[in-house]
């Protein structure tokens, strides 16, 4: 390589676009390897080829690139006059490599390996570009940079071939800021000279990870509206900060968003400490439902969950002493039904037993439900407009056990979820027997929703309970909108810890089944009606496929497993080797894709996020 590499003279126009970091990035394309094969069904999609980019030694370079960097190379599709088309590349890795420790063999006289790696340590701290040089393995992202006269320039999907032995260009700050943000904070109307993790101050999620060593924080933004209504995932192990970013998000898409409403399915009890501030601030009308009734700040204290870091903090019951007082704490109650009559009772079973026609063992374990219930009517002189009572459910949940073996009905079939839910139908009497004053039944937090309340939290770790108003809420909701043609104000239905919730239907019967069925109905059908969804969970390998097929935008951190990311790598169309990346992650860090809701669909970018815990920190110091 000679001088002539550096950005200067008549190339000054590409400081524009590009940066040498004060002349010490030196480099070209080195070589472009096919990839043998791009996708597979188990380990995930990679792109049709892998570049190799050789850079001139620098001490400095090697703390200033970074992974997720974009590079740019001339391609074989520039032809027209004042015009460059360059391929856009994202490195994936880079490495220094000494000339002298290349030919060191491990045959080799021991004392002479020795010598030669102890001779090397020096030469790192010199800028002796004959000896040492920097590898970089980067792959490409899909588009291309059009640049023209007068430094209009553009982005332009499809494939494209580098010119191997070209110069290698890092697009920047300016340029990563434009790419991801510009369309994004036109179309929110927000704008800055300074950003800030203050989320009242600043919509952003945090800040783009590459040029963090050159100490300037470039803020990443999101389009909320196009989160909400084309769903989004976050994927990342038990404790890599996924309720961290959902609080996050949740916090700024109420602060900057005018109307948009969100109701979180919180079966870890998390989000009423998590999202602390809001539910205290006055300005956001919110609703907290418990399980059980809470008479009073210390009773609600003691239902939710707390970080292990504040467990002992007594500002902690002061904060939620300023929510309970608010009116803003209540809990559920389920809907009192009218008691089914014999006859009812006995048409369902019938029911069942067309539906079941092809097992015999299905119909004659129904028959046996039948001869049970005539009998117990009989015993009682009961007739089928009778309403059924108490003893008759009991003496049924007795029975069922014994039905489900004997007849051997498969632990994956509807009628197996039918015998086990059957306590189910003791709340027809519950009436009666608890107090139902001040909770609200799921009409009544239909009703919420419908209203002027933006934040829900229904904080109910008993999963039979929180898994049926899912289930009645999303189809209501669903149905209230269909019936009215409405899209707006958006509604976010968050599911936290998904694998509850959306279970691939194939290996779950019963309930769990029927909720993961109504979350996907909600998935597919929902974005037509302004309902978008979030599914947050730490494996995905056995979730409801069609559901995640649905979201449009991911966050994935750190995925232990290999299986997790060839998931993620084909449902999402992301390289495998950009999800390897993630590995290295800490909890904070995360790969943003998106389809629609960031300035380049689904270019892959990692990010910083904030930390959400540090609202809460603020908050508790005032309160
Ligand atoms: N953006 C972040 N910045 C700093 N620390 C974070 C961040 N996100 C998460 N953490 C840390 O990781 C811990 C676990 O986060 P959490 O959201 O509970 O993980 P998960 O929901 O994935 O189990 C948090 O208590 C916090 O200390
Ligand atoms: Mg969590």
């Amino acid at each position: 390589m000679n001088g002539g590499v550096s950005l200067s003279g008549s190339e000054e126009e590409l400081k524009i676009y590009f940066t040498d970091f004060d002349g010490k990035f030196k480099a070209r394309l080195g070589r472009v390897v096919a990839t043998s094969e791009t996708s597979s069904e188990e380990f995930g999609t990679s792109s049709p080829y892998t570049c190799r980019v050789l850079a001139e030694y620098d001490r400095e370079l090697m703390r200033l690139i970074d992974s997720g960097m974009l590079l740019a190379v001339r391609n074989f599709k520039t032809k027209e006059a004042g015009k460059n088309r360059y391929t856009l590349m994202e490195i994936l890795r880079f490495w220094p490599e000494h000339f002298g420790l290349r030919g060191l063999k491990d045959y080799q006289y021991y004392p002479l390996q020795f010598e030669v790696i102890e001779q090397s340590v020096g030469d790192w701290e010199t800028s002796d570009k004959s000896t040492m040089i920097i590898q970089i393995s980067a792959i490409p992202i899909n588009y291309d940079l059009v640049t023209g006269e007068n430094h209009v320039f553009g982005y332009e999907r499809g494939f494209s071939y580098p010119v191997v032995g070209e110069r290698v260009y890092i697009l920047n700050k300016e340029m990563i800021k434009d790419m991801y943000n510009r369309k994004v904070l036109e179309k929110m109307g927000f704008s800055s000279e300074e950003t800030s993790s203050n989320p009242w101050k600043d919509p952003r999620l945090g800040t783009i990870k590459m040029f963090e060593a050159s100490a300037e924080n470039i803020p990443i933004y999101v389009d909320y509206d196009s989160l909400v209504r084309y769903h989004f995932g976050i994927f990342a192990f038990t404790g890599g900060g996924k309720s961290n970013m959902l609080s996050n998000i949740l916090r700024r898409l109420l602060i900057h968003t005018p109307d948009t409403k969100v109701v979180i399915f919180d079966i870890s009890c998390e989000y009423p400490f998590l999202l602390m501030d809001l539910f205290a601030d006055k300005r956001i009308p919110s609703k907290i439902i418990l399980e059980h009734k809470a008479g009073n700040a210390r009773e609600f204290y003691n239902s939710i969950v707390k970080p292990k870091l504040f467990e002992d903090d007594p500002r902690v019951i002061k904060g939620m002493e300023k929510i309970f007082s608010q009116n803003k704490v209540t809990h559920y109650v389920q809907e009192l039904m009218r008691i089914p009559t014999f006859r009812e009772f006995l048409d369902s079973i019938a029911l069942l037993k067309s539906e079941n026609q092809n097992r015999l063992n299905y119909v004659e374990a129904l028959n046996e439900v039948e001869i049970l219930t005539a009998k117990y009517m009989i015993e009682k002189g009961y007739i089928e407009t009778d309403e059924i009572d108490r003893e008759f459910v009991n003496k049924l949940v007795a029975a069922a056990p014994s039905i489900v073996t004997s007849y051997k009905i498969h632990e994956k079939s509807g009628l197996y979820g039918w015998f086990e839910t059957r306590q189910r139908m003791t709340r027809y009497f519950l009436e009666t027997e608890i107090d139902t004053s001040g909770g609200l039944t799921t009409e009544d937090i239909q009703e919420l929703v419908e209203g002027e309340t933006r934040l829900i939290s229904i904080t109910i770790s008993d999963p039979p309970t929180i898994k049926q108003i899912v289930i009645d809420l999303t189809q209501n909701i669903l149905a209230q909108r269909k019936r009215e043609f409405k899209v707006k104000p958006y509604i976010l239905f968050v599911w936290d810890e998904a694998q509850e919730f959306v279970a691939n239907p194939a290996n779950v019967s019963g309930i769990d089944r029927q909720c993961s069925t109504e979350v996907e109905r909600l998935l597919r059908q929902g974005r037509k009606y302004g309902l978008g969804g979030c599914i947050a969970t730490q494996r995905i390998a056995h979730l409801n496929t069609s559901a995640l097929q649905q979201l449009h935008t991911y966050f994935v951190s750190t995925l232990p497993r290999p299986y997790d990311r060839g998931l993620i790598s084909n449902t999402f169309m992301i390289d495998k080797n950009i999800l390897e990346k993630t590995l290295e992650f800490t909890p904070g860090d995360w790969l943003l894709s998106s389809y629609i809701a960031t300035g380049l669909a689904n270019v892959p970018i990692y990010i910083r996020a904030d930390n959400a815990e540090e609202e809460i920190e603020k908050f508790l110091e005032k309160v």
